[in-house]
């Protein structure tokens, strides 16, 4: 059995004050509680506060105490009112945070200080007006004895007895195959996952996050008319929002923004000769190169683009692509380059994908195993 005390006589803290002149400091600890479960002082000389020999500091400490709790009751009391009052709809301008909602923020701001003013208050009780005279607690072993070891054995085996686990078999095998089926529900559930497809699982989230609309011969049209584009309505340093032509079929389909998300490009036009790189051989069209529009980083549309570097900056953390150089990252934080994609033009002369993209677009998470 060892003794502990909550702290030693060399590491109390620096609080205490002079005991008036002829007073025995002890003598001015607010008493203990006596009850059951008191611990026992620890010998170790009382340091008393103000509050422990002035009556007047003391009575400032209470109306602190109560001052703060009286202002976490007005903070829930406006809480509500700005609950029902305020319209969820209204802004107002924060500095430092700029433009919020007025009612997210004054419910976060009176139930933040009103939950703070009750921790102050309580820390503030306890340092000025609750006993601070240093108590002993005795550590109990933590180890089981022989005789609870034996005593929870024996229990066990009389619950084993009185319930007829042993006793009756088929109850006992049934039991084991619910328990055992019990987590078969929980797998199936992962099949949400999936995007079910004619009664089937249909693609799973790796093909779905891997693949875009783009396939071999897909027109490309401009993102807003959905107009088919010439080469030469690019000019060279020019940029084009794109998007693949059937775009708006696929996405009536799925519900969703998900595949126009994953399949915006953009198209930039250089002098050939100022392509230093590509991500394939011959993957430009006299001059004209596709690139995905979505950043690698963590995805912001990107189109940024400075035509006499060639470089296009992502608005969101600032990575920036050179795309006369395979799009490879120049700065910033996004780990690969943006993904490119190979165009030629159809035999009606307008610019088509050559092939989907080699590579999966977008943020590369999902690429790290
Ligand atoms: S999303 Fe583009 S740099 Fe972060």
């Amino acid at each position: 059995m060892s003794e502990i005390s909550t702290r030693d006589s060399e590491s109390l803290p620096d609080h205490g004050h002079d005991a008036p002149d002829g007073v025995n400091p002890d003598d001015l600890a607010r008493p203990l509680y006596e009850g059951p479960g008191a611990l026992p002082a620890a010998d170790i000389p009382h340091r008393p506060r103000r509050s422990d020999f002035d009556p007047k500091a003391a009575r400032r400490a209470e109306r602190q105490v109560a001052a703060l709790f009286v202002f976490a009751m007005l903070m829930f009391i406006v809480f509500c009112v700005g609950y029902i009052a305020i319209d969820p709809l209204t802004a107002v301008y924060v500095p430092m945070f700029g433009e919020v909602g007025a009612q997210n923020f004054v419910l976060g701001l009176t139930l933040g200080l009103g939950v703070f003013c009750i921790g102050a208050g309580a820390i503030q009780w306890a340092k000025k007006l609750m006993p601070d005279v240093e108590v002993v607690q005795e550590r109990h072993e933590l180890k089981s004895t022989p005789h609870e070891d034996a005593e929870a054995a024996e229990q066990y085996e009389r619950g084993k007895e009185e319930s007829g686990f042993g006793q009756y078999r088929i109850i006992r095998r049934t039991l084991i195959g619910a328990v055992a089926l019990l987590p078969i529900p929980a797998i199936i559930l992962l099949r949400d996952l999936w995007t079910p497809k004619d009664g089937g699982f249909g693609p799973s989230p790796t093909e779905l996050l891997s693949t875009t609309a783009w396939v071999e011969g897909m027109p490309i049209v401009t993102d807003g008319t959905y107009a088919k584009i010439r080469p030469e309505d690019i000019p060279v340093g020019g940029l084009v929002s794109a998007l693949p032509e059937d775009i708006m079929e696929i996405q009536e389909e799925e519900h969703n923004l998900n595949a126009r998300g994953k399949a915006a490009i953009i198209l930039v036009r250089m002098e050939p000769d100022e392509i230093r790189a590509q991500q394939g051989d011959g993957w430009d069209y006299q001059g004209i190169l596709a690139y995905s529009k979505i950043c690698t980083h963590v995805g912001c549309p990107i189109a940024l683009y400075e035509h006499r570097t060639h470089h296009l900056l992502c608005p969101c953390h600032q990575s920036t692509f050179d795309l006369a150089d395979a799009g490879n990252v120049v700065f910033g934080p996004a780990a690969r380059s943006m993904p490119q994609l190979p165009i030629g033009v159809n035999e009606e002369g307008f610019l088509v994908a050559k092939a989907p993209f080699a590579v999966p677009v977008g943020p590369s998470f999902w690429e790290r195993g």
